[in-house]
């Protein structure tokens, strides 16, 4: 039997994958705009990076990492998300003492995650995300969010929900902890297993339980927001008052608990159409204990990240009609053994001069190297025959407008410059 794809994997084939380079493309481009710089990290770590980054008591440390040992006997993790790992780097690197601060960082790049695959959850998947680490300045926190915005918008999604919450700072988040465990404690037989064990390890993720969503306990419990201090608050406002200054709309979800340890004050996540429902396309928030708890400084940091599988469905469930024109310059047709020799170097000279060209290499007919060149949708097919070789001169076909010109082979190139369509 031959060997097949790993379960929750995907090739992404020749033909879909100018789609992922426009989206990558894009993203790109807002990093740029909104001066945002890419960083490569591997794509293994220490599995203690993601154990004291993304926190013990979490689904992703828990039960959906890939963890193995090498052969040196080191526990080496598959990353699973970009933000521990960039933090990791931000301390190894010791970015904190750049001059350019806040450090503003953009990422795109594969993560893994033993889930049970479905529409929208892979087990390899591409996140792209920016952090931003060293500022408290709430219009950080603004901007990461009108970053992820101007990319769904630049993409052409329209059907978004931005849902906004504040888990506050540390403080508050003891007192919200210490009221939850208050009010989850007297029925916490009722739910399961998971959130019996969340109730003492981390009760907010009780609220982001799947399993025990109706229960009446859920409906009742006390927010988030009755219990931020003064400062929290006010942070929380002035991030939604730039929000509002920017026209960007949102709403708020005191339940918007996020599945990973690592947040506090801002939390939010862009929803869209995915498969068939509303779905959750990317997550973020503001992280300002992670880099000390990483052995680093006492340094804030903010960010988001969205997967591109995800991405791609919504833009599906929306028909959007990404501007992807894929065309090559010019198609050589030879007619004859001569003609097929000299297309060689010809056809050399084209690609140096930065041209996109091709030619046939099965031994078609005539009809079949037009149909090959209508195939690649070549704006022009310059045809060579023997008479034409013997005269240097080439046929030049214009495939948009149908127009046809004889012209000296050692002109190909500058015709071909001058009258693409680019
Ligand atoms: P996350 O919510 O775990 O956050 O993941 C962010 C996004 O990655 C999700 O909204 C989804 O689009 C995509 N994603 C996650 N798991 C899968 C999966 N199994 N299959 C397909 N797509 C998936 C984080 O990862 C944080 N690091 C985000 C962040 C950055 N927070 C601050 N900075």
């Amino acid at each position: 039997m031959s060997i097949q794809i790993p379960r929750g994997t995907q090739d992404i084939l020749p033909d879909e994958i100018s789609i992922w380079q426009y989206i990558e493309e894009q993203a790109r481009l807002v990093f740029k705009q909104f001066n945002y710089h890419e960083i490569r990290t591997p794509i293994f770590e220490s599995t203690e990076l993601f154990q004291r980054g993304v926190g013990d008591s979490t689904d992703i440390v828990q039960k959906e990492m890939y963890t193995f040992e090498d052969r040196g006997g080191r526990s080496l993790t598959l990353r699973p998300e970009g933000t521990a790992s960039i933090v990791r780097s931000f301390v190894e690197n010791k970015m904190f003492g750049l001059p350019n601060q806040p450090v503003k960082l953009g990422y795109i790049g594969p993560m893994f995650r033993y889930e049970r695959p479905q529409s929208g959850r892979t087990r390899q998947f591409t996140q792209i995300g920016v952090e931003a680490l060293g500022s408290n300045d709430p219009s950080i926190d603004a901007e990461v969010i009108a970053l992820a915005m101007t990319l769904y918008h630049n993409l052409g999604l329209k059907n978004l929900k931005l849902v906004l919450n504040s888990l506050g700072d540390p403080e508050s988040r003891q007192a919200y902890r210490e009221a939850l465990i208050e009010h989850f404690k007297p029925s916490i037989n009722e739910f399961c297993s998971d959130c019996q064990k969340r109730l003492e390890q981390n009760p907010l993720r009780i609220l982001d339980c799947k399993v025990d969503r109706e229960h009446p306990a859920m409906k009742t419990a006390p927010s988030i927001l009755d219990y931020l201090n003064s400062e929290s608050r006010s942070y929380f406002d002035q991030v939604k008052k730039m929000l509002d200054d920017m026209g960007i709309s949102y709403i708020i979800d005191p339940n918007l608990v996020r599945g990973l340890d690592y947040y506090n004050h801002t939390t939010f996540e862009i929803m869209g159409e995915g498969f068939g429902a509303i779905t959750t396309l990317l997550g973020g928030g503001r992280y300002n204990g992670l880099v000390s708890e990483l052995g680093g400084p006492e340094v804030p940091g903010v960010g988001f990240a969205f997967g591109v599988e995800r991405l791609l469905l919504a833009l599906q469930a929306e028909n959007v009609m990404l501007p992807i024109n894929e065309t090559i310059d010019c198609f050589l047709v030879a007619i004859g053994e001569k003609a097929k020799e000299k297309s060689v170097p010809i056809l050399f000279n084209l690609r140096n001069a930065g041209l996109s060209a091709d030619k046939d290499y099965m031994d078609r007919k005539v009809k079949g190297q037009f149909k090959q060149a209508d195939r690649l949708k070549a704006q022009f097919v310059a045809t060579l025959g023997e008479e034409e070789l013997e005269k240097n001169i080439i046929n030049v076909k214009n495939m948009t407008t149908g127009e046809q010109e004889q012209i000296a082979i050692n002109e190909l190139e500058a015709y071909l410059q001058k009258h693409l369509q680019r």
